[in-house]
C-alpha cells in the first residue's frame, strides 16, 4: 500500500479545517489563533478520538524538584524536565498538526529563563498557534486532600501570572487538569470554577464509583461545588479520563515504555500496521461505549515522558495516518491531535445535559483493601510546617505592603517574599504536603520553606522598623511550641511584638520559655498585664532535648489590632528555683468563665465538657490508640504505607487505660498534664479567656522494636447522638456531611470498615445532634473518621515498616538527626461545644485563628522612647463575616487584595448575610487610588470572564452564562455574599 507522508496528510487536514499552517519561519508573524479556535476539525458523523500528547512532571517526588528539572540522579528515576521541553519544542516544529500540553509552571518557568530570545520567540509562536497549550498552569498540580485553600489560590495565582505575563491571553489555560491527585476535593472544583476554567479533567476516583459511572455513562458530569454560591458560579464541568493519565494498553511509545513501534514498511517482515490499527479501533470503540458523545480522549503520555519526543510523535503521526486511511474503506473512526480544551469544546458543542454532582471524590480506593486515606496524615510534622509557613507568608506579604518599599530594603538588608512564595507553591504539590515523597525530598521541601522564611524575616523586620520607628534588632523564635527561645530564656528585660494577620482584633495566650520565677509585663499603653509562671513539663523537656534550658514558661494574654501589632514589655522580677508547685493528683475539674471540663479521678481521663454560657454539657472521654498497620494478609497483600491506610484489625490497641497526671492551676491558665506512655503525652489546657479547650498532644517516637507498624489516633467518645453522620471541611472552607459506610452518589460496598470511613480534615470536623455540637479544630491536615456514634477519631502520627507499592518505594519511617530513634510530633486540637445553630459563629473564627496565627518578634531591653508600640494597618476592623484572605504587593504601585465572606449561607443567623466593605476606607497607611476586579486567580479581569455554560440533568432550567459586570470602581463599595471571595487589584500610594 502506498503510504502518504505525514506532511502530506497534514496539508490535507489543513484544508479540511480551513486553518492555514506553515512551517515556522523567523519572521512569520501571523494572527494568534490559540485557544478553541486553534483546534483541529472533527467529523460529525464519526467517532473522533482526541489524542492528547502530555507529560506528567511531579514538582518533587522520588527526586527533588531541581533534580527532576535537570535530570540529576537518574539512578533514582530516569527523568529530566529540561530535556522534555527541549525535545517537545523541537518536535512540534516538525509538524504543525502536532499538539502538546504543558501543566507545571514551576518547571516551565525554570526552563523559560534559560532560553535564548529567539527560542522564546519560537515558543511564543507555538503558543499563539495553539500548538503548545498550557493547561492547569498553577505552579504545581496541588494535592486536594491535605491543602488549605489559601495556599492553593496563591500557588495557582503565581503560575497563572507568569503565563499571562509571558504569553498574554494565549497563555491562559482554559482547562484544569488534576490527573494524578489521590481523590478530589469539592473546594478545589469551586476554586477552579471561580478561576474561570471551562472544565476540569482528572484520572483517579474510587473504583466502585468508576464502575457505576462507566455503566451509566456518567464519567462526564457537572460538579456543583458549593452550597452557597449561586449557580453557575461554582459549577465545573468535570471529565474523568479513561485510563488514569496513561495511554491505552499497547500504545506507549516513549523511551520509558516497551510497546512495539509502528513498523510500516511493507517490504519488511515485521510490518504491523494492520495489527496496530485493528487493536486501536477495538480500544477506541470500546471506550466510546462508556462515554456519551462521539468524541473520546486518550492521554498519550505519562510520568516524565517525552524526553525524546521523536519516539512519541513519529508513531502518533503514523497512527493518525493509518487509522484515518481506513475511512476510505468505511471506517467510522477519526483520530486527531488534540488538547483537553479542544476535546472540551466538542463536548460543549454536543449540547447535552450532564449528571449533577454535589459531594466530593473522597476517599479514593483503587481496590477493595486499598484506601488512599493514610496520606491524609502522613508526615505530620511537614504538614504542620507547611501550615505555619503559610501563616508566616501571609504576614510577610501584608507587612511588605504596609511597610512600603522600605520593607524590601531597609535597616536589616534586602529581603523578599518571593522565595517563600515559591517554596510554599512547590509545597502544595500532590507529593509534597501530601507526605508521599521520599525522605530526602521531604527534607528538601522543608529546607526551601526555612530558606523562604529567612528572606521573609528581613521583610518583616524592615517593615516593623518602618512602622514602629525603631530599628532595634528583632529576633524570631520558631520553636516556641517546645519552649525554646534563646532570647527570652536568658534576658532580664525584653519586649515582645505581636503581629496579627487577621482583619479583626484578636487576643491570644502566649507562653514563653523563661528562667525566672516572677515577671512584670506591661501592654502598649503601659498597663500591667496578668501573668503567671509555670514549670516546663517533662514532655516538653523530652522533646526539646538539648535545644533549650528554660525551666519555666511565662504565660499571659496578648491582644493585637487588625492587621497590626502590639508591643509588650517584660521584666524579670525574681530569679530562683522553680515556682508554682504542681499537683500529682487529678483534679475533678478545671474551668474558666466559658467552659468546665471534668476528669475521671481514677483514670485521669477527660470525662465531660460543659459550655457554661449556653448551659450545655456532654459526656466526653478521650484517649489514644494505635492501629496495627497491616503488612498484608490472605485477603490482600496490601500493607499500610505513605498513601494507603490499612489497619489489620478494626479494633485499635489502647495505649494506656490510665493517664498519670500533674496539674497546674493559675489565674491565667489551668493545665492537666497527662502521661500515657513514654511516647504519648498530652496537656489539657484551658486559658482564662478562651472559649476553646486545648489538647496539646505529643506523640513519638512510635516504638517499632516489636516489628509492628503503628498508626496512632486520638478518639473522642461523647454522648452526642450523631447517628452515623459527621462533618469535615473541604480545603478549610465549606463543610461536607459524611455518613458511615455511605457515599452520596453510589451504593457503597464497604470493604475496609476503618480506612474506608476516613476523610481528610484540613482545619476542622464536628459531630452533632439536635442540641449539641462538638467541633474539633486541627492545626494541620489530618485524617479522621466517626466509626461509632458520638465518636470522632483523628489520626495523629504513623510509622510504617513497608512500602505500599504506589511508587514511592520507601516505608514511611521518619527519623531525623535530633530524633534518630523516630520522629516526635506535637500538635494541638481545639475543642468547642456549642448549640448547633450558632456553632459556626465559634468554629469559623477559631479555625481561622489557628490558620493565621500571630507572629511574635522579640527585642532586647526596653523599646526606645519614640517607638510606636501599637499599630493597625486598617482604619477599622472588618465585619465578623469578612476575612481578608490576601494582601500582597503586585507591582510597585499595585497590591492584590482578596476579601472573603467566610460563612456559608444558612450557617449562621447573624453572619450568613451579605456584607459590604468600602475599599477606599480600608487601610490606615495607604490611599486607594483605583480598583479593578479580577477572577479568583488574578489572571483575568472579572468583566472579561466568560465561561462555557453547561446544563445539569436534574435542573430543568438551563444555567445562564456567568454574568459579567464591571468592578464597582465607581462606588468603592463591595458586597460579599456567603462564601464569596472577591479579588481586587488596587492602585495605592503610601500616605
Ligand atoms: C537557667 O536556669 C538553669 C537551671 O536553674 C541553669 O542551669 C541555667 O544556667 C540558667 N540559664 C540562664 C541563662 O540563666
Ligand atoms: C496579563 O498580562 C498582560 C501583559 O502580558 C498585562 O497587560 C495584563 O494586565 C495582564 N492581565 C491581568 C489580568 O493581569
Ligand atoms: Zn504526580
Amino acid at each position: 500500500m502506498a503510504a502518504l507522508s505525514p506532511r502530506l496528510v497534514a496539508a490535507v487536514l489543513c484544508l479540511l479545517t480551513g486553518v492555514l499552517t506553515f512551517p515556522l519561519g523567523p519572521d512569520s508573524e501571523r494572527p494568534a489563533t490559540c485557544g478553541y479556535e486553534s483546534c483541529h476539525a472533527t467529523k460529525a458523523n464519526m467517532l473522533n478520538v482526541h489524542l492528547v500528547p502530555h507529560t506528567h512532571d511531579d514538582v518533587g517526588w522520588l527526586k527533588t524538584v531541581d533534580q527532576y528539572f535537570y535530570g540529576d540522579r537518574n539512578d533514582i528515576q530516569h527523568a529530566g524536565v529540561q530535556y522534555i521541553l527541549d525535545s517537545v519544542v523541537d518536535q512540534l516544529l516538525k509538524n504543525p498538526d502536532r499538539r502538546f500540553i504543558y501543566v507545571e509552571t514551576a518547571f516551565f518557568y525554570r526552563w523559560w529563563k534559560q532560553q535564548s530570545s529567539s527560542m522564546q520567540q519560537t515558543v511564543k509562536q507555538l503558543v499563539n498557534e495553539g500548538r503548545l497549550e498550557f493547561v492547569n498552569g498553577g505552579w504545581c498540580m496541588s494535592d486536594e486532600a491535605t491543602t488549605h485553600y489559601s495556599a492553593v489560590i496563591d500557588q495557582m495565582t503565581m503560575g497563572l501570572r507568569f503565563l499571562n505575563e509571558t504569553f498574554g491571553a494565549c497563555g491562559r489555560p482554559r482547562v484544569a487538569w488534576h490527573i494524578d491527585p489521590f481523590g478530589h476535593a469539592r473546594e478545589h472544583a469551586s476554586m477552579f470554577a471561580q478561576m474561570g476554567y471551562d472544565g476540569f479533567f482528572f484520572g483517579r476516583l474510587d473504583y466502585q464509583d468508576r464502575d457505576r459511572r462507566m455503566r451509566s455513562k456518567e464519567q462526564e458530569l457537572l460538579w456543583r461545588a458549593s452550597d452557597s454560591l449561586t449557580p453557575p458560579m461554582a459549577d465545573l464541568f468535570t471529565g474523568i479520563l479513561p485510563n488514569g493519565y496513561n495511554p491505552p494498553t499497547g500504545f506507549c511509545w516513549d523511551q520509558l515504555c516497551d510497546d512495539p513501534p509502528i513498523r510500516d514498511d511493507p517490504d519488511l517482515e515485521d510490518y504491523n500496521v494492520d495489527d496496530v490499527v485493528k487493536r486501536f479501533l477495538v480500544i477506541a470503540n470500546s471506550q466510546a461505549m462508556v462515554y456519551k458523545t462521539n468524541h473520546i480522549i486518550m492521554t498519550m503520555g505519562s510520568d516524565f515522558q517525552y524526553e525524546n519526543a521523536n519516539l512519541w510523535y513519529k508513531n502518533l503521526d503514523k497512527l493518525i495516518l493509518y487509522v484515518n486511511a481506513k475511512q476510505a474503506s468505511g471506517s467510522r473512526v477519526n483520530v486527531l491531535y488534540s488538547t483537553p480544551s479542544c476535546y472540551l469544546q466538542e463536548l460543549h458543542r454536543a449540547n447535552l445535559s450532564w449528571a449533577l454532582k454535589t459531594d466530593d471524590f473522597f476517599p479514593y480506593a483503587d481496590g477493595a483493601h486499598d484506601f488512599w486515606t493514610g496520606f491524609f496524615t502522613s508526615r505530620p510534622a511537614l504538614k504542620r510546617y507547611e501550615r505555619i509557613s503559610n501563616s508566616n507568608l501571609q504576614t510577610c506579604n501584608q507587612l511588605e505592603v504596609l511597610g512600603g518599599p522600605a520593607s524590601r530594603k531597609g535597616p536589616f538588608g534586602e529581603g523578599d517574599s518571593q522565595t517563600l512564595k515559591k517554596a510554599m507553591a512547590v509545597a502544595q504539590h500532590h507529593d509534597a504536603v501530601s507526605g508521599t515523597e521520599k525522605q530526602h525530598v521531604a527534607n528538601d521541601y522543608a529546607r526551601r520553606l526555612a530558606q523562604g522564611w529567612q528572606h521573609c524575616q528581613v521583610v518583616v523586620s524592615n517593615s516593623l522598623a518602618a512602622l514602629s520607628g525603631s530599628s532595634a534588632e528583632r529576633f524570631y523564635c520558631d520553636n516556641l511550641n517546645i519552649s525554646v527561645c534563646p532570647l527570652t530564656e536568658s534576658s532580664k528585660k525584653f519586649s515582645v511584638g505581636v503581629y496579627n494577620p487577621l482583619a479583626r482584633p484578636v487576643s491570644w495566650s502566649v507562653r514563653l520559655p523563661v528562667n525566672g520565677t516572677a515577671y512584670v509585663i506591661s501592654d502598649p499603653k503601659g498597663k500591667p498585664v496578668d501573668c503567671e509562671v509555670v514549670p516546663v513539663s517533662r514532655a516538653t523537656r523530652g522533646v526539646r532535648r538539648s535545644r533549650g534550658f528554660a525551666v519555666n514558661e511565662l504565660v499571659f494574654q496578648v491582644q493585637a489590632p487588625p492587621l497590626g501589632y502590639s508591643t509588650y514589655s517584660v521584666s524579670l522580677l525574681q530569679d530562683g528555683p522553680p515556682p508554682a508547685p504542681t499537683h500529682h493528683r487529678t483534679p475533678t475539674a478545671i474551668q474558666n468563665k466559658f467552659l468546665r471540663v471534668t476528669f475521671d479521678p481514677d483514670t485521669g481521663l477527660l470525662s465531660s465538657l460543659s459550655n457554661l454560657e449556653t448551659e450545655q454539657s456532654i459526656k466526653l472521654t478521650q484517649n489514644f490508640y494505635w492501629y496495627n498497620a497491616s503488612d498484608g494478609n490472605s485477603e490482600s497483600n496490601q500493607p499500610s504505607g505513605a498513601y494507603i491506610f490499612r489497619p489489620n484489625s478494626s479494633t485499635p490497641f489502647i495505649i494506656s487505660e490510665f493517664a498519670k497526671t500533674e496539674t497546674v492551676q493559675t489565674s491565667v491558665v489551668q493545665e492537666v498534664r497527662q502521661w500515657f506512655a513514654p511516647w504519648v503525652s498530652q496537656v489539657v489546657r484551658l486559658y482564662a479567656d478562651s472559649r476553646a479547650l486545648e489538647l496539646e498532644w505529643t506523640v513519638g517516637p512510635l516504638p517499632i522494636d516489636d516489628s509492628l507498624g503503628k498508626e496512632v489516633i486520638t478518639r473522642l467518645d461523647t454522648s452526642i447522638k450523631s447517628s452515623e453522620f459527621f462533618y469535615t471541611d473541604s480545603n478549610g472552607r465549606e463543610m461536607l456531611q459524611r455518613k458511615k459506610d455511605f457515599r452520596p452518589t453510589w451504593n457503597l460496598k464497604q470493604t475496609e470498615p476503618i480506612a474506608g470511613n476516613y476523610y481528610p480534615i484540613n482545619s476542622r470536623a464536628f459531630i452533632k445532634d439536635d442540641v449539641d455540637q462538638l467541633t474539633v479544630v486541627t492545626d494541620r491536615s489530618q485524617g479522621g473518621g466517626s466509626i461509632h456514634n458520638g465518636s470522632l477519631e483523628i489520626m495523629l502520627h504513623r510509622r510504617l515498616l513497608h512500602d505500599d507499592a504506589r511508587g514511592v518505594g520507601e516505608p514511611l519511617n521518619e527519623f531525623s538527626r535530633i530524633f534518630p530513634e523516630g520522629l516526635v510530633v506535637r500538635g494541638r486540637l481545639l475543642l468547642s461545644l456549642d448549640r448547633p445553630p450558632a456553632a459556626a459563629d465559634t468554629h469559623r473564627p477559631l479555625a481561622q485563628e489557628v490558620v493565621l496565627q500571630p507572629l511574635l518578634t522579640f527585642t532586647h531591653g526596653d523599646p526606645s522612647p519614640n517607638t510606636r508600640l501599637e499599630f493597625s494597618g486598617l482604619q477599622a476592623a472588618l465585619p465578623p463575616a469578612v476575612h481578608l484572605l490576601t494582601l500582597t504587593q503586585w507591582d510597585p504601585d499595585t497590591v492584590l487584595l482578596r476579601l472573603e465572606h467566610q460563612f456559608q449561607s444558612q450557617e449562621s443567623k447573624v453572619n450568613s448575610q451579605p456584607v459590604t466593605v468600602n475599599l477606599q476606607k480600608l487601610f490606615s497607611t495607604l490611599d486607594v487610588l483605583g480598583v479593578s476586579e479580577l477572577n479568583l486567580s488574578a489572571n483575568q479581569w472579572r468583566d472579561e470572564m466568560t465561561r462555557m455554560a453547561w446544563t445539569p440533568q436534574t435542573d430543568k432550567m438551563t444555567s445562564p452564562p456567568l454574568k459579567t459586570f464591571r468592578g464597582h470602581s465607581s462606588t468603592w463599595e463591595v458586597t460579599l455574599k456567603p462564601m464569596e471571595i472577591r479579588t481586587f487589584l488596587l492602585r495605592v500610594s503610601v500616605r
